[in-house]
């Protein structure tokens, strides 16, 4: 793992937005994977601020978010759809038909998971993966216990990651949906880069187990020590005991 450290998190957004730019610049038909959550939230900003002033051609791009909830989709507000557009795909003049996410609203959920790994392999695969991680290390909605899964697929919620979520529900957890759909531990490995943000000292932890513990179950983001090209950016309130080592 390429492990950086930065002073704090708008220098660690500018350094990722930079990376990502020069990415569309070199790769028009990029694909890209994307995550919501307040980790993003500082990089959402400034691509869509260097998008509008640089004229950024995002035409070509194509984009598959990590996970919704089951029972939302894009007219719901509360909705990774829903935040995704006000973060984000508003801003920077993407081709609606080249944004995917997950239908938490569909009638049948597997067949819909099924659909959107056909979809990830129709473009291709995905170029770069931007991840966050839980205070827990779950990435996406991969959420620690004895077993993880591998493809897109239907996932309870643990009681901190509703918590973590009851921002997007007018801070009541209780209304945060108890399940959501996300990618899986493979779908998230088979991309050809990962680049995963961690800020803030809640993640210290998560992000210390991820870099020098053992892979485990218990600790979905672990797993990627196992990915080939895969970097982590920090900042100084995320730097967890022992990453200098
Ligand atoms: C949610 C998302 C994850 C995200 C995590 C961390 O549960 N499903 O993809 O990484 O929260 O969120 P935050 O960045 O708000 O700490």
């Amino acid at each position: 793992m390429n492990i950086q450290r930065f002073t704090d998190e708008d220098t660690l957004a500018a350094a990722l937005a930079a990376r990502l730019i020069t990415a569309i610049h070199q790769a028009p038909r990029l694909v890209l994977g994307l995550p919501t959550g307040r980790s993003p939230l500082a990089l959402y900003s400034l691509l869509a601020a260097r998008s509008v002033r640089e004229r950024v051609d995002w035409s070509g791009v194509r984009t598959f978010n990590l996970d919704e909830f089951v029972g939302l989709g894009g007219a719901d507000a509360g909705s990774y759809h829903a935040f995704m557009r006000e973060a984000l795909f508003d801003h920077i003049g993407i081709d609606p038909g080249h944004v995917n996410l997950l239908d938490g609203r569909a009638n049948d959920l597997d067949a819909e998971c099924a659909r959107y790994e056909r979809a990830i392999a129709g473009a291709g695969g995905i170029d770069i993966q931007v991840l966050g991680i839980g205070a827990n290390g779950h990435i996406g909605f991969n959420e620690p216990g004895d077993s993880l899964q591998a493809k897109t697929h239907v996932a309870t919620l643990q009681p901190g990651t509703r918590e973590a979520n009851a921002q997007l529900f007018g801070n009541d957890p209780d209304r945060v949906p108890p399940r959501a759909l996300s990618m899986g531990m493979a779908t998230i490995l088979a991309a050809r880069e990962i680049v995963l943000i961690a800020t803030g000292e809640e993640k210290a932890a998560a992000v210390a187990g991820m870099v020098r513990g053992a892979i485990t179950t218990r600790l979905p983001a672990s797993f990627l020590q196992l990915h080939p090209r895969v970097t982590v950016m920090v900042d100084s309130e995320g730097w967890g005991v022992g990453l200098e080592s």
